[in-house]
């Protein structure tokens, strides 16, 4: 399966009853992050015929977007018909594009209700996502291939209560752990939930970064210490969720290594936003994650490129190491770009830029598809690199 990721915060547009938006808009002048409003975004509420339109030009059959909550469940417990019935247009757009629709429940973003009731640091957060998943599984089952229950559990916590990048800007390591273990919960309860309505399969979307060690400098610990950050990030997710999946979607990006006790990248190739490119981290988080059982599917991969002058060598040999893993074994089924077009990329705003089709703020976000996009039109075409 071949396709693009996107999610509803990063795109649509004026997401007003979100915890994002609000965190956005009421910066104190002493916080850094983010560095800009979301604002309009890249109006795809209105606009979402026409990135459809571009997947299909792209020769892809598949995409990755998200359901809103903040917009379905405005208020605790008021479900809003009109937002649902938003949402059924939209997947029903992409399916009349030929498109197979990977539908993710939770991307981030909150309801501002659920954030100030404590959010995912509450026992509680698991009842009310819950919920909200079953309503989701009920509406949208029709209409979605594949469900995707929470986006990238580690980064939440990581970057909402470690570095504080992200909302709620917490450096609180227990509330950390807290949230953490009601992410997986809430996973939990909400596979159940859903399954009472909806036949599809449902997964969950899990961040890998690889840990890889220098085979001159590096000493015995820094193996132990890739192992960690493997378990860490990783395996300690799928011990929580293992018995509640029906796959698996996986986000990768970048790769770390570690040389006495240190971060020390090669940095031999890096993206705008200084990330190590690094093809063979992808090979070896999908070997890691063979031992599973689970069909696998590349839910976002890609890289920040204003002037799209490494996207196609990162795609190809990011593609290159899809096929190494699967002809070593891993049940890889399909591949979603991350991403369709340019968007608001969290703290960091709108600068860096993801797409494979450019999105021109200056010029009314007119959708200019790159180079690239041509490059990965043949790919899926060909089903083949
Ligand atoms: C991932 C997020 C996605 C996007 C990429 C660059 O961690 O899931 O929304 O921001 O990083």
């Amino acid at each position: 399966m071949w396709g693009t990721a996107t999610s509803a915060h990063q795109i649509e547009g004026n997401n007003k009853n979100s915890d994002w938006w609000d965190w956005e808009v009421n910066k104190p002048a002493r916080r850094k992050w983010p560095l800009e409003p979301s604002g309009i975004a890249c109006d795809s509420y209105n606009r979402y015929e026409e990135d459809f339109d571009l997947c299909k030009q792209m020769n892809n059959n598949a995409i990755r977007i998200s359901v809103e909550w903040a917009r379905i469940e405005p208020v605790r417990g008021n479900f809003d018909r009109v937002e649902i019935d938003h949402y059924k247009k939209v997947l029903q757009a992409a399916r009349d594009r030929g498109l197979k629709t990977f539908v993710t429940l939770h991307h981030f973003t909150n309801p501002l209700w659920f954030s100030r009731m404590g959010g995912w640091t509450r026992f509680r957060s698991a009842k009310y996502f819950a919920k909200y998943a079953a309503v989701c599984a009920k509406e949208f089952s029709e209409l979605t291939d594949f469900f995707l229950t929470i986006n990238e559990p580690e980064v939440i916590v990581s970057a909402g209560y470690l570095t504080g990048w992200f909302y709620p800007g917490k450096h609180n390591p227990i509330a950390g752990a807290l949230v953490e273990l009601n992410l997986h919960r809430s996973h939990n309860r909400a596979y159940s939930a859903m399954k009472k309505s909806t036949d599809k399969p449902i997964g969950i979307v899990k961040n890998v970064a690889w840990f890889e060690t220098d085979p001159k400098k590096s000493i015995f610990l820094d193996r132990w210490l890739g192992k960690l950050g493997m378990f860490l990030n990783t395996g300690l997710s799928l011990l929580f969720v293992r018995k509640n999946l029906d796959f698996l979607g996986v986000n990768y990006y970048f790769t770390n290594r570690f040389v006495k006790l240190h971060r020390k990248n090669l940095n031999d190739k890096l993206d705008d936003l200084g990330w190590w490119i690094r093809a063979e981290g992808l090979e070896q988080s999908l070997l890691y994650l063979k031992k599973y059982k689970l069909p696998i599917y590349v839910t976002e991969n890609g890289l920040a490129d204003a002037e799209d002058s490494r996207r196609k060598d990162f795609i190809h040999d990011h593609l290159a190491a899809c096929w190494n893993a699967i002809q070593k074994g891993v049940d890889l089924r399909g591949y979603l770009h991350w991403s369709l077009i340019d968007n608001y990329e969290w703290h960091q705003g709108f600068w860096p830029r993801f797409g494979l089709v450019e999105i021109d703020r200056q010029n009314n976000l007119q959708r200019k598809p790159r180079p690239s996009f041509h490059y990965y039109a043949e790919i899926c075409k060909n089903n083949k690199v």
